[in-house]
């Protein structure tokens, strides 16, 4: 895919708008998670350098379209400010008198945060007024924001037909490792879809089991599989009316040659609770009154040898319940395995989504991967098959 790039643009004394994600985790008014942030800093920290007046736009969490005080922007400037390394002024509105006066007092390199974009309800509804207040503001946009890309909003798509746009540089890194991953990958590709729910992941596995050599399912979305399959459950989470579904999904493995790994093990419980009592049983002995709430060691030996003659791997979703130990095993081996293939300069992988960023760090391996994406939305609808309008408007 060829898109536009910060790559030979002139910036000095221009007004750049930057779509950037600081849709981030905040408690008590101050940031969590700078991962978003840090993400951020390097497209703004050089149009700032090169002198560009950079205009920063976010959406953050989802007021719907109303002022909602607390989903303001402000108190991300500070945590934004300290990752670049300069000031972040910071205007009230996003559009209108108050942005342009905030734009107007701009010199070469400063930088400007604008407020929430979703406080407006043109942002959502990609409303050509509000579009054109949007692309006033400035001369060049850059997308920077490819967790939003999915989203067909004002500031995404919208601004992007009205000036000369470009990808940022977190756009550029998202999109070319993500290709690398699925779009050309060095096969033979595993793919690694875990989570709760079959339900969310549908589009996801039919699109996956067509073009990966290996998809392996894990956390409790595996169960609605070996119900498929026939096995008992007990009380395990599970998705009773998603069962033909994963029928289809086991079809279309066997039509396209895709292997698909299925728990053979599981560490049961009565209860999901940190220290809870466990065993570790074949999926064909789950009791009545058990829960599967991770994979067993014979599962991930087998994940182990797969990956062994892995080229490619792309991961959502985790294998267990990981926040709550001892269940965090079987999801702590496979990324570790992972992440040592990876190391040994084997295996290209990509990871993405909320959980599976958490599980990584809850292993200690997520600056072990190839790539990891923040994306959470938008990565899955890339591993769907579906174009992203934020994207797409980048296309060269
Ligand atoms: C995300 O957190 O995935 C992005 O910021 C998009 O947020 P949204 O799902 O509210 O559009």
């Amino acid at each position: 895919m060829n898109f536009r790039t910060l790559e030979g643009l002139a910036v000095k004394g221009r007004r750049v708008i930057v779509r950037a994600d600081l849709n981030v985790p905040m408690a008590d008014g101050k940031v969590t998670d700078r991962l978003r942030i840090e993400r951020q800093a390097p497209t703004i920290r050089e149009l700032s350098d090169k002198g560009a007046h950079v205009i920063i736009l976010s959406h953050f969490d989802r007021p719907k379209g109303k002022v909602v005080p607390s989903m303001s922007l402000k108190p991300v400037a500070p945590a934004l400010a300290e990752e670049i390394g300069r000031p972040v002024a910071f205007a009230d509105d996003c559009v209108g008198p108050v942005a342009e006066a905030a734009i107007a007092k701009l010199k070469d390199g400063d930088v400007l945060l604008l407020e929430n974009t979703r406080f407006h309800p043109g942002e959502e509804k990609n409303d050509p007024g509000f579009v054109r207040q949007l692309a006033a503001l400035g001369d060049i946009f850059v997308n920077d924001a490819f967790s939003a890309a999915h989203r067909a909003h004002a500031s995404t798509a919208g601004i992007a037909a009205l000036l000369p746009s470009v990808a940022g540089r977190a756009m550029e890194e998202e999109l070319r490792h993500l290709e690398k991953a699925l779009s050309h990958p060095e096969r033979p590709v595993l793919a690694v879809v875990g989570g709760a729910k079959v339900s969310s992941k549908i589009a996801l596995l039919e699109h996956m089991v067509k073009r990966v050599e290996t998809l392996v399912i894990g956390g409790a979305m595996a169960n609605t599989f070996l119900a498929a399959e026939g096995l008992l459950v007990g009380k395990s989470l599970y998705e009773p009316e998603y069962l033909e579904t994963a029928r289809r999904v086991i079809h279309m493995a066997t039509e396209s040659g895709c292997a698909l790994l299925l728990p053979t093990d599981v560490v049961v419980a009565k209860e999901l609770k940190p220290g809870a009592a466990h065993r570790t049983v074949s999926t064909a002995d789950i009791a009545a009154d058990d829960m599967a709430l991770d994979v067993g060691p014979k599962t991930i030996a087998a994940f182990k040898k797969r990956l062994e003659t892995t080229k490619t791997l792309v991961w959502n979703g985790p294998f267990g319940a990981f926040e709550t130990p001892p269940f965090d095993k079987g999801t702590m081996a496979a990324a570790r395995a992972v992440a040592n293939a990876t190391k040994n300069g084997k295996l290209l992988s990509v990871a993405g989504g909320g959980d599976t960023v958490a599980a990584l760090a809850h292993a200690g391996v997520e600056n072990s991967f190839s790539y990891v994406s923040t994306a959470g939305g938008a990565f899955l609808e890339w591993l769907e098959g579906k174009e992203l309008p934020g994207v797409e408007a980048l296309k060269a």
